[in-house]
């Protein structure tokens, strides 16, 4: 069909987003001894079709002693990556417009770590062997892959819905743009004619509003590609294992606090076999959170163990935006409210160490901390040492994404020397950082960009009609980011 390339959706371009799994530092963390990287050693990092390449070249930006590399079928991704490398001026950052295939036979080095976010779902049975003859020949032994993939049973219910909209989509006029449109209307249709689809799977209409919300460079990749395969995480261990590559660790923080959660009720349901069978085990864990979306990290065989360095933790928020409890993943956490805010408070100064927090929060800061990671609101912080290359390289893609916010609303992270990973900050916070970078109000910086773009942020999500209520709204969003998060990104290095 017109507006795909090897069944993969090539006429729209996908979202700028910043994947906090790839970074490198939570995910040796996860692995502890077993990790193949470590602070202040070079490492080689691949990921495999990297989108627009915007997490890709953060972690560039954000670790020069790293060398990543990566590939994408879509020209025009490979060109924005390539954008964002000479912008930033990131030697240590290579792209690749081939397939899988080609991309395996150029010269590439061995690798610590590939990444695949979003990729083994939406390629066909082709691709993901090429994807396991790449990990298979380009790995190192000991090294590790990072998938992030949809997984069965959690999309059962969606597949139909994804089916026919396809082969709506395949029938219609238009620009895939169009045709798209056409799948969701068509979609309404049958929920409004009470189809017995949408009658006996009552969250397939929950499913289908969410989607009549998304942009079209979103639905293009997630839903309208050839190929779209959720798979049972036990098929995914199968096709891995040829490859010498066994299940490790959960990548996020909240996987692994969810892990623990449920290792009781695993054995309750699966008994002996679970026990025995990790797989297994994995496999029933899915059905119990009955989850969408995995994030696995899979080991090759012959790496070497050593010792866990001492972990340093630095805040990604500030003590305000602690709940007292919250749904990381699939289940309810309570968080150790006190504990957990007073980690958060002494954080704010910059890293400590897990020993020295732990010292001062008494009996609930191993669960506290463990809380933080799970939620997003602390991550590994690396050594000194270094600092200042990686504040060099993070200043460059920072000063040219705060740029970028001027006319675009995309790429919604800064780089961070500390974590040598992002921190989320959206278009409004980038306005009022590039207003304070040339010592203007950041307020009046930010309305006097949107207002000559001819664009008004929104206020509970509806238009803002006046200038002057356009002002109030940004000084009202002035007040909490200067309170909530400019203290973070300072002490995380963020603000160029
Ligand atoms: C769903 S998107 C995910 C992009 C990115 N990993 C992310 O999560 O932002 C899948 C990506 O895989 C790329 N892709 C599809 N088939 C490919 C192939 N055979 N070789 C390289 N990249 C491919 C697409 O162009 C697209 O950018």
């Amino acid at each position: 069909m017109r507006g795909w390339t090897d069944g993969y959706v090539t006429e729209i371009g996908y979202t700028y987003s910043f994947h906090a799994e790839l970074q490198p530092w939570p995910l040796a963390d996860a692995l502890g001894a077993r990790s193949p990287i470590q602070p202040g050693q070079p490492f080689d990092y691949c990921e495999l079709g990297f989108g627009q390449g915007f997490s890709l070249a953060l972690l560039a930006a954000a670790n020069p002693r790293g060398r990543f590399w990566g590939n994408d079928i879509n020209p025009d991704h490979v060109a924005h990556a390539r954008w964002l490398a000479d912008g930033a001026g990131l030697p240590n950052l290579t792209v690749s417009p081939l397939g899988f295939a080609d991309y395996a036979d150029t010269h590439l080095p061995s690798f610590d770590i590939v990444a695949l976010h979003g990729v083994w779902s939406w390629v066909g049975p082709q691709q993901r062997t090429e994807i396991v003859a790449f990990l298979d020949r380009h790995l190192k032994p000991g090294g590790v892959v990072y998938l992030g993939y949809n997984v069965l049973p959690g999309w059962a219910q969606y597949l139909p819905l994804r089916e026919v909209m396809l082969a709506s989509a395949r029938r219609g006029q238009g620009s895939l743009a169009d045709r798209i449109a056409g799948s969701l209307a068509l979609a309404e249709r049958l929920r409004t004619q009470e189809a017995g689809y949408f009658r006996v799977n009552p969250t397939v209409s929950t499913r289908l509003d969410a989607l009549l919300e998304r942009p079209v460079d979103y639905l293009a990749h997630e839903y309208f590609n050839e190929n779209w395969h959720p798979t049972y995480f036990t098929d995914l261990a199968a096709a891995l294992a040829p490859a010498g590559l066994h299940l490790a660790a959960q990548a996020r923080a909240a996987d692994r606090w969810e892990e623990e959660a449920l290792k009781e009720a695993i054995l309750t349901v699966g008994g002996k076999g679970a026990a025995d069978d990790p797989e297994f085990a994995e496999l029933l864990r899915d059905f119990l959170t009955n989850r969408p979306f995995r994030r696995d990290l899979f080991i090759a065989k012959g790496g070497v163990e050593r010792r866990a360095l001492e972990r340093s933790w630095a805040a990604l928020g500030h003590p305000r935006d602690l709940p007292r409890r919250a749904t990381p993943a699939t289940l309810p956490i309570e968080v150790p409210y006190d504990a957990a805010h007073a980690a958060l408070t002494a954080l704010q100064a910059g890293p400590m160490t897990h020993a020295a927090l732990l010292a001062c929060l008494g009996d609930q800061g191993p669960a506290a901390l463990a809380v933080l990671a799970a939620l997003d609101l602390v991550a590994p912080a690396l050594p000194e040492d270094g600092l200042a290359d990686r504040r060099e390289g993070c200043d460059r893609l920072n000063g040219l994404l705060l740029a970028d916010a001027a006319t675009a609303d995309r790429m919604p992270a800064l780089a961070s020397p500390v974590t040598g990973g992002g921190i989320a900050v959206d278009r409004v916070g980038k306005l009022f950082l590039a207003g304070l970078a040339v010592g203007a109000d950041p307020v009046l910086h930010a309305f006097g960009t949107l207002e000559t773009a001819g664009q008004r942020v929104l206020r509970d999500g509806k238009p803002i009609t006046t200038a002057q209520r356009h002002k109030v709204e940004l000084g009202e969003r002035w007040e909490s980011f200067a309170k909530r998060r400019l203290p973070v990104l300072h002490a995380l290095g963020a603000v160029p």
